[in-house]
């Protein structure tokens, strides 16, 4: 295999693989250089995403919702399940295959694209503006070159300082998603994204979960009247979520783990649980890069510091995705990924961080894009709002899944889309039609004027532009 490349990138998660594509795609001769390693020592790309992240959650999360209906919903439709039960093994196996197929995917992709995959763990020897020395250590150790050099190296889950991972009580989301057992009682430490969506699987299945959150604000970072609705459902849903605590000692028996902790009222509390996930944020990876040899900067909290084009202190070295400043989501891992491929081309890649949607794929789904409410009012922007909720609207009735509502938020003045939040079935999905609006700067009017198919979700995102206006049809 050629040791002289064009492009570098090292990490195959979304923001790496996605970038090698993109600048083979260019004409680059390019290399991914991959550590991530399967049951058998094979290469296994795609990440924390795709081994350990967004897929393998979305698949526990669609076995659990399946069961959560057979043991809930079936019977309003006339559907009589008797006997029901879950094999756990079973949807773990799923789950692994679906991981399975997308690894095997991005491999097939690399191929297609021809780009050179190296499977070991890279890092930094020595370089200049003129080409970077890189080290693979794998099952051999070998140095290649490249002109540029894309850093993806993305990010590890943050630990408290007295509980390390053990994957077997106190867990990770790599644990968490390998639960082999349903726990009759499951303890969560950090009510955000990974905590609601693990917590909803394990509970969807029969696990008594409590969630503890050191904020006093819910999901502080969704639009407050989205968020007060989504405690209130995930709290009737049995999630026991207990706001304001400071956690203190956490001792792992053989069995079981015990979490001290006091809580809002400054009261001393103890809990017993059979697992413990701990998912109160993740850190940037630069483990084994050897930055500091060739002295690359990182910034005080660790991440590889780049500048708005995801350019580093270093000639011709770039760096995207969770090693880097802003959301740690997979699509604008990849977004960066690609813009960077496209700047090394001199063309004019663009990440607009504005329009980045969000989604926590818990039941309902949270999906927004742009500004919240209290953002606004923060920055003291004059806005109108307007919101229909699912009750009203015929799809959302005969699916059984009224819940939730869509919210738009718009200027006071000009009517452009300032943000769009969406609690509800399908959120993930009927986001992508604010994202489109907004990338055009499009009105709410814009969207009040648009047919949409009926009878579908889509009309409710529709009726809450019209409600911008105060002029819904059907609510
Ligand atoms: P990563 O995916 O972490 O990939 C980095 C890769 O680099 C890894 O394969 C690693 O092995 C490799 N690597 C690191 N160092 C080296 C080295 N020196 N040499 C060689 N290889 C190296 N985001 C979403 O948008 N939607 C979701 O639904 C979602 N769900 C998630 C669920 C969970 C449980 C978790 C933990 C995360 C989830 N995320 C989700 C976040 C998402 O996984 C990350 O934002 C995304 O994976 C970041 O991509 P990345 O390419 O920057 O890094
Ligand atoms: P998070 O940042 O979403 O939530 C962490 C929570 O833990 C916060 O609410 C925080 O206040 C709390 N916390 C922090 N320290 C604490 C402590 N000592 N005690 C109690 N609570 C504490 O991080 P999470 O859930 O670990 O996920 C990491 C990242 O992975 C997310 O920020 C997101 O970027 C990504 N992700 C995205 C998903 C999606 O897009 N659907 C799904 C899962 C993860």
């Amino acid at each position: 295999m050629a040791k002289n490349f064009d492009v570098v990138v090292i990490g195959g998660g979304p923001g790496g693989y996605v970038a090698a594509i993109r600048a083979a795609q260019l004409g680059f001769s390019t290399a991914c250089i991959d550590e991530w390693k399967n049951e058998k020592n094979g290469p296994a790309p795609g990440g924390t995403c795709t081994n350990v992240g967004c897929i393998p959650s979305k698949a526990l999360l669609q076995s659990s919702e399946h069961y959560e209906h057979a043991n809930h919903a079936f019977a309003e439709h006339g559907i009589e399940v008797k006997g029901l039960s879950m094999n756990v093994g079973q949807m773990l196996a799923r789950k692994n295959t679906i991981v399975k197929q997308n690894n095997d995917g991005i491999l097939y992709l690399f191929k297609k694209n021809k780009v050179a995959f190296f499977h070991g763990r890279g890092s930094f020897v020595k370089g200049d503006a003129n080409g970077y020395e890189i080290k693979v250590a794998g099952a051999a150790e070998e140095t290649i070159t490249g002109k540029h050099i894309i850093v993806a190296t993305g990010s590890n889950p943050r630990a408290l300082p007295n509980a390390p991972f053990d994957e077997k009580l106190i867990l990770s989301n790599t644990g968490a998603l390998a639960i082999d057992a349903v726990p009759k009682k499951l303890g969560v430490i950090g009510a955000g994204v990974i905590g609601l969506e693990m917590g909803s699987v394990w509970r969807r299945l029969g696990a008594e979960v409590t969630v503890l959150e050191a904020l006093t604000t819910f999901l502080g970072a969704v639009d407050e009247q989205i968020a007060k609705e989504a405690h209130k459902l995930f709290t009737k849903q049995g999630l026991a979520i207990s706001l304001g605590v400071k956690i203190g000692a956490i001792t792992a028996g053989k069995k079981d783990v015990t979490v001290e902790y006091t809580d809002d009222k400054g009261n001393a509390q103890k809990a017993v649980f059979d697992k413990l996930i701990v998912s109160i944020g993740r850190v940037p990876n630069t483990i084994g890069l050897n930055a500091e040899g060739v002295g690359l900067k990182l910034d005080e909290r660790g991440f590889i510091a780049v500048d708005g084009d995801c350019k580093t202190n270093l000639p011709n070295v770039w760096a995207v995705g969770d090693v880097v400043r802003g959301p740690m989501l997979a699509h604008k891992a990849e977004e960066e990924g690609v813009a960077v491929a496209e700047r090394i081309a001199g063309q004019h890649g663009h990440v607009n961080f504005n329009t980045i949607p969000w989604v926590i794929y818990t039941s309902p789904e949270i999906a927004w894009v742009g500004k919240t409410e209290q953002q606004l009012k923060a920055e003291g922007v004059a806005y109108k709002a307007g919101t229909f909720p699912f009750m009203a609207n015929g799809r959302a009735r005969a699916l059984g899944d009224t819940n939730g509502m869509v919210k738009f938020l718009a200027d006071a003045k000009t009517d452009e889309i300032l943000g769009v939040h969406i609690i509800g079935p399908m959120a993930s999905e009927l986001i992508a039609e604010a994202v489109v609006a907004m990338e055009f700067r499009a009105s709410s009017e814009d969207i009040a004027r648009i047919c949409h198919a009926h009878p579908s979700l889509s009309e409710a995102t529709k009726e809450a532009a019209l409600a911008v206006d105060k002029r819904s049809l059907n609510f």
